[in-house]
Parts: C-alpha cells; structure tokens; sequence
C-alpha cells in the first residue's frame, strides 16, 4: 500500500486509514477478534487507525489497547491517531449536566494522558481537535499542543470538522504545523469539495481525511440519491472486477487533493479487501457521473 507524508510534518500514513469507532458496536470484542482487525488491514499495509477518546463511549480505545499490552510488538508496526475535545454525556461523567467541548490546556493534557494510557502507548502519532471550540481560548489551546509534540506524547496536531478560519486561528497560535483536518466528505456529503474548505486545506498543507467516506453505510440505503448511485456503481463495479463500496471510496482517492479516507467496516470480509480499492480507475466524466447522480441534477 501507498504511504501518505502528512502536512508539512515527515509522518507517513497509509493511504487509507481504519476507523475504529465501530469496534465496541461489534458482537465480539474480545482481544482475540479485535487483533484478528488489525492483522486484516496492517497484512494489506493499512497501518494507521483513527480513534478518538469518546468513541465507544469511551471504550473503544481500551478494546484496542488490550490487543496492544497482549502484544507490544504490534505498535511499531502502526501510527495511532486520536482525538479530543467532546465532552460527552455519559454514565462515566455522571456530574455533567450538558454535552460540550473542552480545548482547556488542562483537559487537553488529560485527555491526552487517558488515551495513552487506554492505548498501552507512549506516544500518538496524531493528536486532532476533534470539534472546533466555540470558546476556545486559542493562545492557551495553541501552547498545550505545542507542548504536546514537544514532550514527545504527540508527533503532530490536526484538527476534525474545522473551517478556515477556525484553524488559522488556532495555526496563528502554535509554533508546529497543523497537519490534517478530518472532515465528513462522501458522495453523499459533497460540501467541502465545493464550500473552499478543501480548497484551503490544500492551500494551508493540512492533509485531508474523509470520515464516514461511505455515509455510515447510507450510500446502500433505498433513497432517490442511492436509486440514482446504485446501476452506475454496479456498471462500474462490474467493469473494474470490484464491488460497489470499493468503488465509491475510489471516488474519493481520484481526487487531487489526496484526501486519505477513514474506513469504518466492522466485517472482518470487508477489511480483508479493502486495498483492492486502489486498483480502481475513476476518470473525469465518470467522477462527475456519480456527483450529477449524487447531486440529482448536473452541474452549472
Ligand atoms: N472526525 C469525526 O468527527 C468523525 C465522525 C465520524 C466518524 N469518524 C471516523 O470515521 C470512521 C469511519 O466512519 P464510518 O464508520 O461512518 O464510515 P463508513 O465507511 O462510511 O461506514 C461504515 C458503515 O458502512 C457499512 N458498510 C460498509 N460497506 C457496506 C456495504 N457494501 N453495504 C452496506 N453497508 C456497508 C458498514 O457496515 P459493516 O460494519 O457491516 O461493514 C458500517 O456500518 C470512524 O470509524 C471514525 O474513525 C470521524
């Protein structure tokens, strides 16, 4: 598999990247099953997982990290990314009394601290603000992460879900680049491609990840959009010798930008294929073909 230099940092990740906050949703969670995941994607050199504190309600990183004490060996062999700043409604924080997102130099740190700690690591290779922080104090937020890399917890910071302007602000207030914004982008959710957010990302060098690349699995639900979808992808998996989901992730690697999506399959069949996606083909005309069927209309 291709690997992926991230921003303007010499971190390398693979270019697609294993989102894991489906893991606790699975029947089986045992160590077993989820090292049986993660052998799936680093035997086709998907090497780099996204996590964030919360997922799972905060559990999804413990299930993780129990494959990783069981066999330390494996983190060498993959970059970890997490996130933090939602504080969640949760029977684990029963005093809280509304959700909200926390960008504290404090709250940072300790998140930081707990997802190590969850992950059996020492160090994340990407830390992102998984929201941006409408009170976000950016001076303050900007010098904890700093800090961050420069202690060696964290190799780099991005951010999740932010606009430009939310992090020029933040960039304005830190010494090390901001390397990623992981942003919702799929054939269903076109915004970026058109609201100059990825547009600024390229100009910025903050790489861009695709969360949810397959809508969550909506782009197979019976909507007039997936109706539209469904004879072309099939046309196109039948052309290629691939299946259908490959093809509208193949939709997002055509792209320029290089935009790295973040998988969620929880079906241990559709990991062990997913690197076939890289052999796909998506040329201008057939691009545009399943954006006109997507949008309902063709463009301007
Ligand atoms: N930064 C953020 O704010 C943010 C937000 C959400 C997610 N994320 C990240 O993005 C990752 C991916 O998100 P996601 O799980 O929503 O991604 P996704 O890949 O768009 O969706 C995965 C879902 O689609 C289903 N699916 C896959 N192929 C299918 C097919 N051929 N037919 C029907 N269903 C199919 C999967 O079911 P099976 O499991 O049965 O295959 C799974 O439920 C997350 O794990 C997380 O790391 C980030």
């Amino acid at each position: 598999m291709r690997t992926f230099q991230m921003g303007k940092s010499n971190l390398q990740f693979s270019r697609l990247v294993y989102g894991v906050w489906r893991l606790a949703d699975a029947e089986d969670t045992s160590i077993k099953h989820v090292r049986e995941k993660i052998d799936l994607c680093l035997d086709q050199g998907i090497t780099t997982f996204d996590h964030a504190d919360i997922y799972g309600d905060y559990e999804c990183e413990k299930l993780f990290g129990k494959a990783l004490a069981d066999d330390p060996s494996l983190r060498s062999q993959m970059q970890l990314i997490s996130k933090c700043d939602i504080a969640l409604m949760s029977d684990k924080f029963s005093d809280r009394r509304v959700k909200f997102y926390d960008t504290s130099a404090e709250y940072v740190r300790a998140s930081v601290e707990q997802s190590l700690q969850n992950l059996s690591t020492d160090y994340l290779d990407l830390l992102l603000i998984h929201r941006p922080d409408p009170f976000m104090n950016a001076a303050e937020t900007g010098a904890a992460l700093d800090q961050l890399i420069d202690s060696g917890k964290v190799k780099a910071v991005g951010v999740s879900n932010f606009e430009v302007w939310d992090w020029r602000l933040l960039q304005a207030n830190m010494r090390h680049p901001l390397v990623a914004n992981q942003v919702e982008m799929s054939l269903l959710q076109r915004d970026a491609f058109t609201n100059g957010n990825l547009s600024a990302m390229q100009l910025d060098s903050l790489t861009p990840m695709a969360w949810s690349p397959l809508g969550g699995g909506a782009l197979f639900g019976d909507t007039p959009e997936t109706r539209r979808l469904a004879p072309i992808f099939e046309r196109l998996a039948q052309e290629q010798g691939a299946s259908v989901d490959h093809v509208a992730l193949a939709w997002l690697l055509a792209h320029s930008a290089n935009i790295l999506p973040v998988v969620g399959t929880n079906n241990p069949s559709r990991i062990k294929s997913l690197s076939n996606i890289l052999d796909i083909e998506i040329d201008r005309e057939t691009w545009f073909e399943l954006w006109t069927a997507a949008a309902g209309q063709e463009v301007a």
